[in-house]
């Protein structure tokens, strides 16, 4: 049976790139779909990501700084303070609840029809949920991604677990293994270390998330190291064995093949993610894919299929929600017929870990491979005045800039707040700003983000006033 509703677009995924594709394209005038396959909208993001790790991060901040540190602050409990770890857990399910029922009522007053089932896409036209065929005009994958497995390590998200089962633990495991060292394994890794588990990070390669400027990346691991979180790198991970209460993680070490056996209560697999696009039955339409399984589109995010379109975690491009977001929305312009674009050397990378880090443009490495001649300004926070006032000081504000033209090339962070203060060096390079620019603007005081205009001083002239 052909519902007799048609629609301009519709839209599978209801994550940060699908909703928001949706809502634009209806707000600029379309007839929209939305179909989700699980209850809630928000993807991955609102769901079983971003939102609820935030949450668990700043409550666990929270813990560990109420029982270790409020004493240099002046402040002192009669006891020692205790974790409620199942109220833990219950605010975070209630910012999840927030959001996404947040997204749907954005839905209902943009007029997007919401869907829950799964969508099978029939042909360019026409696509099936739960025995139902709708016919569009456009069709949109929006259907992110899903945990990447390690072959021979079988995830049961009880003792060994993805991103989803670790945010979910109901004790504090007393040991956890982190495999991978990237964004998931260094956030997830510091919740529960904070709360009270011993953490060890296996890694594979020589440093921790390996897109990451060297030299931020050598003070943020000594400050994870600083917080007692273990590390092994060139060790690869091969096996695991589940016995009653532990997990034997059988590891290799890539430097010198060297194999290692070792015990732990809980263990977490975070080495990347994939595409999921299961089910759609997109190979059978004739969709074009990459080496890396993503799905090849054009500049209008057009598959190779026309009117089969594409955009967030399942094309290429960082795996990142206000990626997603920023390609959903100018996905959307571009079928009415605008033309905005979307520069990709300034989407921010963040890890809400303690202390921040976020940057924006290439690394030094990147600069230095590519022969890209550079200036460089650091200002650290010991040096700024609210840092002093709040007790941070750990990292600092790196910008680099082109010796000819001063134009601000790329910022890195590590601090608090980081990803906060990485707006400002997102706004400056996507409007091509110098580093003297951002010098000579009045930022205000105290503040953080004075570190910002010191270290485009220093990156412009070499010089600035409080360093
Ligand atoms: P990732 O790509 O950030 O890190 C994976 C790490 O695992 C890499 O360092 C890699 O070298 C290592 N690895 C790979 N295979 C290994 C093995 N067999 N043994 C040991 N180490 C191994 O991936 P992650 O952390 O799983 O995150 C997935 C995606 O989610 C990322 O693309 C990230 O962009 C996104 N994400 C973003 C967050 C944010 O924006 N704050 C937070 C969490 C996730």
């Amino acid at each position: 049976m052909i519902d007799k509703f048609e629609y301009d677009l519709i839209v599978i995924g209801g994550g940060p790139g699908g909703y928001v594709a949706a809502i634009r394209a209806a707000q600029l005038g379309l007839k929209v779909m939305c179909i989700e396959k699980r209850k809630t909208l928000g993807g991955t993001c609102l769901n079983v990501g971003c939102i609820p790790s935030k949450t668990l991060l700043y409550s666990s901040h929270l813990y560990n700084l109420s029982k270790n540190h409020l004493k240099d602050y002046g402040i002192n409990f009669g006891k020692e303070p205790t974790l409620d770890l199942k109220k833990m857990m219950q605010n975070k399910t209630d910012a999840i609840n927030k959001l996404t029922y947040g997204v749907e009522s954005l839905l209902r007053k943009n007029k997007v029809t919401f869907l829950n089932g799964t969508a099978i896409i029939l042909d360019k036209n026409y696509v099936e949920v739960i025995g139902k065929k709708y016919k569009t005009s456009a069709i949109l994958i929006a259907t992110g991604s899903t945990p990447t497995e390690i072959p021979g390590i079988d995830i049961d998200e009880k003792n060994i677990v993805s991103s989803s089962g670790a945010l979910d633990f109901n004790k504090v495991p007393k040991s956890l293994a982190v495999i991978g060292g990237g964004y998931i394994g260094l956030e997830l890794g510091s919740v529960w270390s904070r709360l009270g588990a011993k953490v060890t990070i296996i890694e594979f390669t020589k440093s921790i998330v390996p897109t990451m400027d060297r030299e931020t990346a050598t003070i943020f691991l000594k400050t994870l190291q600083g917080q007692k979180i273990n590390f092994l790198f060139n060790t690869k991970v091969f096996n695991a064995k589940k016995n009653s209460n532990s997990v034997e993680l059988k590891c290799q070490q890539t430097d010198s093949n060297e194999t290692k056996i070792y015990d732990f209560e809980k263990v977490l697999v975070a080495v990347g993610r994939k595409p999921y696009l299961k089910g759609l039955e997109i190979d059978r339409l004739g969709v074009k894919k990459n080496k890396d399984g993503t799905i090849k589109v054009d500049e209008k995010f057009c598959t190779s299929i026309d009117g089969v379109y594409a955009i967030g975690d399942v094309i290429q491009g960082p795996m990142l929600a206000h990626k997603a977001s920023a390609e959903g929305h100018v996905f959307a312009e571009k079928l009415v017929g605008n033309n905005p674009d979307i520069n990709y050397g300034s989407i921010p990378a963040v890890i809400y870990t303690e202390p921040e880090v976020a940057w924006v443009g290439p690394t030094e490495q990147e600069l230095e491979e590519k022969n890209v001649p550079f200036k460089k300004g650091v200002f650290p926070f010991t040096a700024n005045a609210r840092g002093k006032t709040t007790g941070d000081t750990t990292g600092y504000i790196k910008v680099l800039s082109h010796p000819t033209n001063d134009r601000i090339l790329a910022t890195h962070i590590i601090g608090a707040h980081a990803g906060e203060l990485i707006a400002e060096a997102v706004t400056a390079l996507e409007a091509g700003l110098s580093a003297e620019d951002i010098s000579l603007i009045c930022h205000a005081h105290p503040t953080l983000s004075e570190s910002m205009k010191e270290a485009a001083s220093l990156a412009s002239s070499g010089k600035t006033l409080h360093f």
